[in-house]
């Protein structure tokens, strides 16, 4: 019979710097995900990669005193060992440096080219070169990037533009039209009032600035924009534009892709459009994850709260990590990441309730059937409870899965260990073992042991796969089959049971917490001393300016009178400070970094010769001056003492 296709995407990473756990999050998930489906039979295509182009990326080889490629190349290698080490599952890793994706993107630009809708025109910008993202004045924030808030560079060149605004109505449409397409729901609706409900501008597809991109052919000095080449990737990862559509024309278009929140724009907006102006059709859906955020927000390496993946699974295995990100962080919103609870779950749910309950029936049936299951011949109390949860879980992890809740899918699974260890404590195989005549009575309680753990192993299979080979051996089973889980009697009697290594040895939680936190240490101390040695990544200085330019800018005293979040966009504040016995209102992008009660009563320092604007509906007459880092990890609003307000800062 042929099989349904289903195509899945984690986005394509940038080969930048290390990954973190963060950044591992979508593909677990997606891969869990690919698991699943094909093993209730779906024909899957599992797509990752990485997305090797742009001046960010051309910068950090320069500085390295490399090529771009030879970059790429290094950290690439390094990401397909974490993938390979986290189990990961996929069926294709496309590089954006690949050949036959670079001719694909090159006919897809020269295509939207020929339609017209590219247009050749000049630009004059504002640029974020972390986010590849040009801007206009009145989409900054506070004169910063709206998304990662860092400075913005002034940039002049002949480039191509995008007319996306020819197809926001049509977008608009097909989003009211197909309310799966965005989710979560919340999502969608930011994404319609914040970008589509007030207008779309053209879009800056080409630079000529740097040359580490996917060459226009037919205008030279031209590489194509760093988006568009990257959302490319996904129809020719499947031989798009190819002499070979076979996959493009078998799995397109994709089931799910699966992105972080903060590159949904691009994926919900960008994306469809360009899909629409090539008569394509559009991706199913695009589901956006939150963040993993540890103690203390984001992670940063100057915070040393950076969590290497690497050093978790080494101390605790891939599926304790696998286990903790797809149980413990709720998909769809932010998440945090706690090595204190993360050691406390393994121990609670992995070591005493997975891995007890193997434990434990495997011991009895060696202890009292010579290690062979024996055959379920005495029925009796608490059987049919135990029975129905085993056969409902399989449909609540399915209908869970196909709603993309991964966290409720391992709830039921766990929900039935939960039930087996119970079943053990009421039935109570060591007293049926002291009476002759309750041998067959014994020998069902322990058969409707093994067979629960052969449900939660098959079930297990697609979320934490090593683990489930484990029980798999200790129980003999011999296939991982969905089908078979629509009975209860998969488990043949008379198989030998072999007991093995407990699957999660108990972990002493003081004493792996310390090893972590010197771990931190060790990292924060290694940062530090390459702060030193090395020049650190810096946003690059601005042009030069005269005195007389900069005496242009009037910088006062004043002091935060009142302060209050502002509704709907959670990075602002509303601010009211005061001038010399004037009042002025300004709204500022510092949300994350304090609480409204820490500004109050606070001396700062105001551009106050700014001209006024409107943000997200408020007037703001000025700008709050702050200090950031370059990750924007840190940031500090600059504190000039508690002058009289009004007074100059020169
Ligand atoms: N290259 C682009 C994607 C292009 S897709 C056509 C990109 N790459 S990335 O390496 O910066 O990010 C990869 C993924 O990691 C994104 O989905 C991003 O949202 C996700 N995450 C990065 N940090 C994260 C957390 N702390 N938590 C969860 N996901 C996070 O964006």
């Amino acid at each position: 019979m042929c099989k349904k296709p289903y195509y899945i995407t984690t986005p394509i990473y940038y080969p930048s710097t290390k990954l973190h756990i963060g950044n591992t999050y979508t593909t677990v998930a997606a891969d869990a995900i690919s698991r699943f489906k094909r093993l209730t039979g779906y024909d899957v295509m599992f797509l990752t990669g990485t997305d090797e182009h742009g001046q960010k990326i051309q910068r950090i080889a320069e500085e390295k005193g490399i090529t771009p490629i030879e970059h790429t190349n290094e950290v690439v290698a390094g990401i397909k060992d974490l993938w390979s080490m986290m189990n990961i599952s996929y069926d294709k890793f496309i590089r954006t440096t690949d050949e036959c994706h670079i001719k694909a993107v090159q006919d897809i630009f020269k295509k939207l080219h020929d339609k017209g809708d590219i247009y050749k025109s000049s630009y004059e910008g504002l640029y974020c070169t972390p986010c590849e993202s040009f801007w206009t004045e009145t989409q900054l924030v506070n004169g910063n990037c709206p998304d990662c808030n860092r400075a913005v560079e002034k940039s002049k060149e002949e480039a191509y533009f995008f007319k996306m605004s020819n197809y926001a109505d049509r977008l608009m449409e097909y989003i009211e039209a197909n309310p799966e397409f965005i989710q979560p729901e919340s999502r969608k609706n930011e994404m319609v009032n914040n970008f589509l409900k007030p207008g779309l501008q053209d879009l800056c597809v080409s630079r000529t600035s740097f040359d580490w991109g996917v060459p226009v052919t037919f205008d030279k000095g031209h590489v194509v924009y760093v988006w568009i080449d990257a959302l490319s990737n996904y129809i020719t990862a499947l031989g798009y534009g190819s002499e070979n559509q076979e996959f493009y024309e078998k799995y397109w278009p994709a089931d799910v892709h699966l992105i972080g929140k903060d590159i949904l724009r691009f994926h919900t907006i960008y994306w469809p459009i360009m899909l629409m102006a090539l008569e394509l059709p559009l991706p199913k859906q695009v589901f956006g994850h939150g963040w993993l955020l540890v103690d203390g927000g984001k992670m940063s390496k100057s915070k040393g709260n950076v969590v290497d993946p690497v050093v978790l699974i080494n101390k605790f295995g891939v599926d304790a990590v696998r286990y903790y990100l797809l149980r413990e962080i709720p998909f769809g919103s932010d998440g945090l990441f706690n090595n204190e609870i993360f050691i406390k779950k393994i121990n609670s749910d992995l070591c005493n309730d997975l891995g007890n309950l193997l434990s434990r029936t495997v011991a009895m049936i060696e202890k009292y059937f010579d290690g062979v299951i024996p055959a379920p011949i005495e029925k009796g109390d608490f059987d049919n409870e135990l029975i129905n949860l085993a056969l409902e879980a399989p449909k609540k992890v399915s209908k869970a899965i196909d709603e993309l809740r991964i966290p409720d899918a391992l709830e039921s699974i766990f929900e039935l260990i939960g039930r087996a260890n119970k079943y053990i404590d009421e039935t109570t195989p060591w007293i049926l073992a002291k009476d002759e005549e309750k041998k067959d009575r014994l020998g069902t309680v322990l058969y409707n042991l093994a067979e629960s753990l052969r449900f939660a192993s098959v079930m297990l299979s697609s979320f934490l796969p090593e683990t489930s080979e484990k029980i798999n051996v200790q129980l003999a089973v011999k296939a991982i089959d969905w089908d078979s889980l629509a009975g209860f009697d998969g488990t043949a009697p008379g198989t030998a049971v072999k007991k093995g290594e407990s699957l999660f040895p108990r972990i002493d939680v003081d004493a792996k917490l310390k090893e972590l936190e010197e771990i931190r240490e060790a990292q924060l101390a290694e940062n530090k001393k390459n702060e030193k040695n090395e020049k650190v990544e810096i946003i690059p200085i601005k042009e030069e300016i005269t005195i007389d330019d900069f005496d242009k800018i009037d910088l006062r005293v004043v002091k935060v009178i009142a302060c209050e979040p502002m509704k709907k966009a959670k990075k602002l504040f509303k601010l009211k400070v005061d001038i010399n016995g004037e009042e002025r209102q300004v709204v500022s992008g510092i949300a994350q970094y304090y609480k409204p009660e820490d500004l109050v009563g606070k001396y700062v320092v105001l551009v106050a010769n700014l001209k006024p604007v409107t943000l997200r509906g408020e007037l703001s007459q000025g700008m709050i001056l702050a200090a950031a880092t370059d990750d924007d990890s840190l940031l500090q609003v600059i504190n000039p003492g508690k002058l009289p307000t009004g007074s100059q800062v020169r």
